[in-house]
C-alpha cells in the first residue's frame, strides 16, 4: 500500500504568494502542494497538504497523522517558536519528522531563532524557499524506504 505524507502549514500560510514574497516567493501553497503531490507520485508516496492557522487546528491533524500517515513534514510558521502544544503532539507520533521553513530563520529576528518542534523533528530545513517541502519529501522517501 502507498505510504501516506501529511504536509502541515501552520498560519498564515494560506497567504503564501501574496505574503511578504520578498521574503517568502511568488509561489503559492497550492503550487506546493502540485509541486509535492507530483513528486510523492515519483516516489511513490501519497501526499496530504493541508494549513490551518489556528494551533489547535494543527493539533488534531497530527492526531490524525497518528492514525493516517507514515510521515510528518510541518512548517508550523510563526507557531514553531511559541508551541509546547504542537511539540507535544509531534512526540505522540512515531515516524519521521520533517520541519520546514521557507525562509532562512537564523538569518532573521532573534525570536525565530529557537523552534520548540526542532525537539523532535529529525531534520530541518530552512532557507530553500518552496524547494525545502520537495527536499523534505525526498529524504521521506529514503528514510520511508
Ligand atoms: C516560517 C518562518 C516563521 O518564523 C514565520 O513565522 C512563518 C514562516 C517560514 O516558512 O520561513 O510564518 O515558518
Amino acid at each position: 500500500m502507498t505510504k501516506k505524507i501529511f504536509i502541515l502549514n501552520g498560519p498564515n500560510l494560506n497567504l503564501l504568494g501574496k505574503r511578504q514574497p520578498e521574503i517568502y516567493g511568488h509561489d503559492t501553497l497550492d503550487d506546493v502542494a502540485a509541486n509535492c503531490a507530483a513528486l510523492g507520485a515519483d516516489l511513490g508516496l501519497e501526499i496530504e497538504l493541508k494549513q490551518s492557522n489556528f494551533e489547535g487546528g494543527i493539533v488534531e491533524m497530527i492526531h490524525d497523522a497518528r492514525e493516517q500517515a507514515a510521515g510528518i513534514i510541518i512548517n508550523p510558521g510563526a507557531y514553531t517558536h511559541t508551541s509546547v502544544a504542537i511539540l507535544d503532539a509531534l512526540n505522540t507520533f512515531e515516524g519521521p519528522v520533517f520541519e520546514v521553513h521557507i525562509s532562512n530563520v537564523h538569518k532573521r529576528e532573534s525570536f525565530r531563532h529557537h523552534s520548540y518542534v526542532s525537539l523532535r523533528a529529525d531534520g530541518v530545513m530552512a532557507g530553500f524557499g518552496v524547494q525545502g517541502y520537495e527536499l523534505a519529501l525526498r529524504r521521506m522517501a529514503v528514510v520511508l524506504n
